[in-house]
């Protein structure tokens, strides 16, 4: 386990905003910052930071927390993967006590297939640079690709000895076991049970996920064999999901947030020679089809997409379709192609950087435009063939979601396809319409297309207003909220003085108990502090390591958060700021907390009395229904008393 002075340490030196920035581009709006859901797929931001409080909110999935949570949450880290993240960025030493085998299975068999292919990527490394074998073949192959020592090193570049059992032999020497070896794909199974190692005589490309773990390898063999696969790929696990990585995107997506463009290339070499060259903002699908959570991946850094092309056409038109999926995402999407038998390494290798940038420059193509053209010159004059393309150009069209945007290219295209505008218009609403059917949601889309994107509204803000709500867990969520807003502020009302809010609150709720399972941990740890005489504060809850804990108190303090049975609205009296009658405030969760609580107890005792067949059971019943009666009543007395004030 992390210390907790280790802890205290990483929450002190944490800027959730820049955390937060490394994976969402953050605009300041007022005291806090928006930007996409880096969780959902949104048009509008949604996702909210607030750096006073130290907490996100991501509306439209519902997540929030600490920066903590948020790594948790997309990096998929367990807690101390987390906290370790963050002491690694802030230079934090982290302390650790020994550890019990914990019940966290799951989180311990990712951690432990992250350290094998972290201790592969090393291993891999280290034969490249300090053996023989790996100098002679793996290096000088690199050198004579032009990739530098630099590069080498930043990608961690690395070496497969040319034997069976090199890697695994000393894994397992080492300690590492041959299920997280066979898991992570590094090692093969034999029907005997014998592992061998899967990567033999090839130079290694580890792939990072995009926080900078090495989470698979690509391997490239240096034999000209036709019948050795030129690459082998990690197979897919547990912590390796090709579908949603993008070769490069760790050391690329700070570029791509500072250009606002992200360029997609095919291999790892276009991803190493372009990047070395200076343009940095470049990543590659791996060879695998772009897949639609890449596209996302993309789109939390940036809008833009620019597709850098191999020559050869046939494998141009292959992907035409796959792009339409990028415009279906609201990605603007350029194009680039190389002349023949060019892809882009070889293309900035022969050229120099400024070459490249110029011919970037120069050549690229709005990706519809580029479409058409490329068709256009595959059909002459063949009348069927042009109205196919015309066909087909429009459905490109008609996935762009703004309808601007879309209107301005069919103009273009008009121009280029030598077709009236007005006829590609009226096919681009056609297909709009039957997709819209085909969604279920005509109606909703027609209201919708034009209409502007509503204020968002200050998520952060106090609760003011308050409204109705009778439900016993929304009474105690709102004791929860009082605790974390006011239980560190000294009371100061007529009668009561020197004392904490919080304490007060936890004496006079006496044994009541809370049935929500989230609530009533926060309250008894509330007491448990409160007994150590210790006063929790909003960031004691929000850097919990219970999620509910967590979940509950964010819920808390980023929504306009109802509070329980109103007495407010009962008495007709609006108020718009709660803190201007403290002692209503709590008292009153507090007697409804408990009125709602004996009401409950209320119920029970008339089922039980239903159900007495004994007298002598009866009068026990009634007694206890008098006396709670009685106690109810004294509640509400109080309750209109502390009102009327
Ligand atoms: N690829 C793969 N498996 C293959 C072939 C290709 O996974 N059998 C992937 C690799 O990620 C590779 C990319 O597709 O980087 C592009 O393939 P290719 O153009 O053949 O490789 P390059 O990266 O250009 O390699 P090189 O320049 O060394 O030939
Ligand atoms: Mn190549």
């Amino acid at each position: 386990m992390i210390i907790k002075s280790t802890i205290d340490r990483i929450m002190e030196a944490t800027d959730i905003v820049e955390v937060i920035g490394e994976f969402v581009q953050l605009k300041k709006r007022g005291a806090n910052y928006v930007g996409l859901s880096p969780f959902a797929n949104e048009r509008t931001p949604s996702f909210t930071v607030s750096p006073a409080k130290g907490i996100f909110k991501d509306f439209s999935t519902g997540k929030g927390g600490s920066a903590v949570t948020f790594l948790m949450e997309l990096e998929k880290f367990s807690y101390p993967e987390a906290l370790k993240w963050l002491a690694k960025k802030y230079g934090i030493e982290v302390e650790e006590t020994i550890d019990h085998p914990e019940n966290k299975e799951e989180d311990l068999r990712r951690e432990s297939l992250m350290i094998v292919t972290a201790f592969a990527a090393k291993f891999f490394h280290e034969t490249l640079l300090d053996t023989d074998e790996g100098k002679s073949i793996g290096l000088s192959y690199f050198k004579e690709r032009g990739f530098s020592a630099e590069t080498i090193k930043k990608f961690e570049l690395g070496y497969s000895p040319d034997q069976w059992e090199a890697f695994t032999g000393t894994a397992i020497k080492d300690g590492y076991q041959e299920q997280f070896l066979v898991e992570s794909g590094l090692s093969v199974k034999r029907d005997n049970g014998n592992l061998y190692d899967r990567y033999r005589g090839r130079v290694m490309f580890p792939i990072h996920s995009f926080t900078g773990r090495v989470i698979a390898f690509g391997g490239r063999t240096l034999k000209k064999d036709k019948n050795v696969p030129k690459y082998v790929n990690s197979p897919e696990s547990e912590i390796y999901h090709k579908s949603n990585v993008l070769y490069g995107l760790y050391f690329a997506k700070k570029a791509i947030r500072e250009e606002d463009n992200c360029y997609l290339v095919e291999g790892y070499a276009d991803v190493l020679s372009v990047h070395q060259a200076g343009i940095e903002n470049v990543v590659a699908s791996s060879g695998t089809s772009l897949t639609s959570e890449q596209i996302r991946l993309i789109s939390r850094f940036t809008k833009n997409i620019t597709i850098l092309y191999d020559g050869d056409a046939a494998g141009i038109k292959a992907s035409l379709r796959g792009l339409d999926m990028i415009l279906e995402e609201g990605l603007n999407v350029k194009v680039v192609s190389f002349p023949d038998g060019h892809d882009p390494d070889s293309y900035v290798r022969s050229v120099g950087t400024s070459a490249f940038k110029k011919h970037i420059e120069e050549s690229k193509k709005d990706f519809i435009l580029y479409k058409a053209n490329l068709l256009l010159k595959d059909a002459g004059n063949d009348p069927i063939k042009k109205a196919e393309i015309i066909r087909e150009i429009v459905e490109s069209i008609a996935k762009i979601p703004d309808s601007i945007k879309a209107s301005v290219f069919i103009k273009e295209c008009s121009y280029i396809l030598q077709i009236d505008e007005r006829s590609l218009l009226s096919e681009l609403n056609k297909m709009r319409q039957a997709k819209a059917k085909k969604d279920g949601q005509q109606q909703q889309n027609q209201n919708t297309r034009y209409a502007p994107q509503p204020d968002e509204p200050n998520f952060f803000d106090e609760p003011e207003v308050i409204k109705e709500a009778k439900d016993e867990s929304s009474q105690e969520k709102e004791i929860i909220r009082l605790l974390l807003l006011y239980g560190n502020k000294m009371i100061d009302w007529d009668g009561i003085a020197n004392t904490y809010i919080g304490p007060f609150m936890i004496a006079e709720l006496g044994d009541v108990t809370f049935e929500h399972a989230a609530s009533k941990l926060f309250v008894e740890i509330y007491r448990q502090e409160v007994e150590n005489g210790v006063l929790a504060d909003e960031t004691h809850f929000i850097h919990h390591k219970d999620k509910g804990i967590v979940d509950l108190t964010i819920d808390l303090l980023t929504t306009k958060y109802t509070l329980s049975e109103n007495w407010y609205e009962m008495h007709r009296i609006m108020i718009h700021d709660e803190t201007a009658n403290m002692k209503a405030t709590i008292l009153g969760a507090i007697f409804h907390l408990k009125k709602h609580k004996v009401g409950k107890i209320l119920d029970n005792l008339r089922t039980e009395l239903q159900k007495a067949d004994t007298e002598a059971d009866q009068e026990i019943l009634l007694n206890q229904y008098i006396r709670m009666k009685k106690v109810e009543k004294s509640i509400s007395d109080f309750l209109g008393s502390v009102i009327i004030k």
